[in-house]
């Protein structure tokens, strides 16, 4: 099928990507020339496994093409994915600029011919009923084009970076809601080789579920899905403050209630809160609407403040270890917001920074993926001392907070690590380091909700001091 998709960020440029690979012609669409420039020479904009391994063949076979020309795009294309930004504005709410920006130009350019418009930005419930009324103005206003044969899908993706071409090839489900049955079978057979597992890690299992839905519902799921697993995060990391206190183990805790099938497994890994692009915008914007419907959202307002509470909660455990920390070096180990990403939008890095700033703590940083030059917007304070790798990092530090579970920082040379610190003092902030080899290595090795590993008074040579509450 001819699908155009607008909007070359991880979610669009993922898509168009994977149904390339399954043998569709894909225009990825963006208004960013640069971009679009450098995507046309066989490089990417953004770190994703596997994600350029799949661009370059489709690209060399003529499935895949990159453009700023919207209007060629849509006029050879029958399917039309919306995958534009809906930043957080300062309220909480989403900023759907960019998506009605583009429904404009959708309807500025729609041919005659059916079309399926697939909203896939993750927008505000009610915005596909928008999107149709913006592309119908759109048109009413063109005197070449009496009027268009169009219908509007919402598709929500659930993928996740680092793994999003993974989860695209073996997903739980494919929602699709829509008024028009005409719409949704285009959509089924757009999603056919995918639905079919004709790409996934095992093909033997049953054909994807299609969970078929108004427009409205499929908005809320993607929001349901995305505040669910974040409440689930913050309930996890609860549980892991409570373990702190009365000297329980969050990791088995999470194991012994993981295997009730109610419950699950799955995100239940405690640490030093959540962040990204998707989980803290969302779970705002979905608050907001419940607001301006007259509803007060407390769950999920007690699941943002929480987490607003997790992410200073390393600052609080280099206090429990380090007393004060003004002239103190901490060395932050991983700055992105997750493993497997150069993504470091909303990551609890950089409230730390800032907070260990505030506290007069000099403060380095190092990550295998985060380059400063090609972050742009993204970039971290100034005073943040940037190491070119974990033992730079380490030199003169009194203290290292892991914040980001790269796996390779679990094959570190943690004995060499110490050597180079002050004080081999180890905040792991994903509980993802084995306590036995840390402790061996030397260092004082503090978890989220687990009992602490290694002699401290060994380590910083004097008593540890009182307690001390962040603010
Ligand atoms: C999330 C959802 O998982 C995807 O299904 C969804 O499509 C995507 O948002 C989106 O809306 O676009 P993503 O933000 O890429 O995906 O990352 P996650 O793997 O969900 O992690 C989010 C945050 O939660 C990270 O900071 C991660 O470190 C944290 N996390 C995750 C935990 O602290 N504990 C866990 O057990 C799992």
């Amino acid at each position: 099928m001819k699908v155009c998709v607008v909007g070359t960020g991880y979610v669009g440029l993922v898509t168009g990507a994977c149904l390339a690979h399954v043998g569709h012609h894909v225009i990825c669409v963006d208004n960013n020339e640069v971009k679009v420039a450098l995507m046309q020479s066989g490089r990417l904009p953004i770190y994703e496994p596997g994600l350029l391994e799949i661009v370059q063949p489709a690209v060399r076979a003529g499935r895949l093409q990159f453009t700023t020309d919207l209007g060629t795009a849509i006029a050879q294309s029958t399917i039309i994915f919306i995958a534009v930004g809906t930043p957080a504005l300062p309220t909480g709410e989403s900023d759907t600029r960019y998506v009605e920006a583009v429904a404009q130009g959708i309807g500025a350019h729609l041919t005659t011919g059916y079309k399926v418009i697939v909203n896939k930005s993750t927008v505000p419930i009610g915005s596909g009923n928008w999107v149709q009324r913006i592309i119908i103005d759109a048109i009413a206003a063109r005197p070449d084009l009496v009027t268009a044969n169009f219908d509007v899908v919402s598709n929500p993706e659930f993928l996740r970076e680092g793994s999003a071409i993974y989860d695209t090839f073996n997903p739980d489900r494919i929602v699709l809601g829509s008024n028009s049955d005409r719409a949704i079978c285009q959509m089924q057979e757009l999603y056919t080789p995918i639905i079919d597992r004709q790409f996934a890690e095992d093909a033997s299992l049953p054909p994807v579920p299609i969970v078929v839905t108004d427009l409205s519902s499929a908005e809320m799921i993607k929001y349901a899905a995305n505040a669910f697993l974040a409440t689930k995060i913050s309930f996890i990391n609860e549980i892991a403050n409570i373990c702190d206190r009365v000297g329980a183990d969050v990791t088995q805790v999470a194991q012994g209630i993981g295997l009730d099938s109610r419950i699950g497994s799955k995100f239940l890994q405690a640490g030093i809160g959540w962040g990204g692009s998707c989980f803290p915008k969302d779970v705002s914007a979905l608050i907001h609407t419940a607001k301006d419907y007259g509803y007060e959202a407390q769950l999920l307002q007690a699941a943002v403040k929480a987490n607003q509470r997790q992410r200073l909660l390393a600052v609080e455990k280099l206090q429990q270890v380090l007393g004060i920390l003004k002239g103190k070096t901490i060395g932050l180990l991983g700055l992105t917001f997750k493993p497997d990403t150069d993504d470091i939008r909303d990551t609890p890095a950089l409230d730390l920074m800032v907070y260990l700033n505030r506290l007069g703590a000099k403060v380095k940083a190092y990550d295998p993926m985060y380059v400063k030059e090609t972050h742009g917007a993204q970039e971290i304070p100034d005073h943040v001392i940037l190491s070119a790798t974990p033992y730079q990092l380490a030199e003169d530090c009194d203290a290292i907070v892991l914040v980001t579970d790269w796996r390779n920082f679990r094959q570190l040379n943690f004995a060499m690590l110490a050597e180079r610190m002050t004080t081999a003092v180890m905040i792991d902030g994903r509980n993802c380091l084995d306590p036995e080899t840390m402790a061996a290595a030397g260092f004082y090795c503090v978890g989220i909700g687990r009992p602490s590993v290694g002699n401290l008074l060994d380590v910083t040579r004097q008593s540890p001091p009182a307690i001390a509450q962040v603010a």
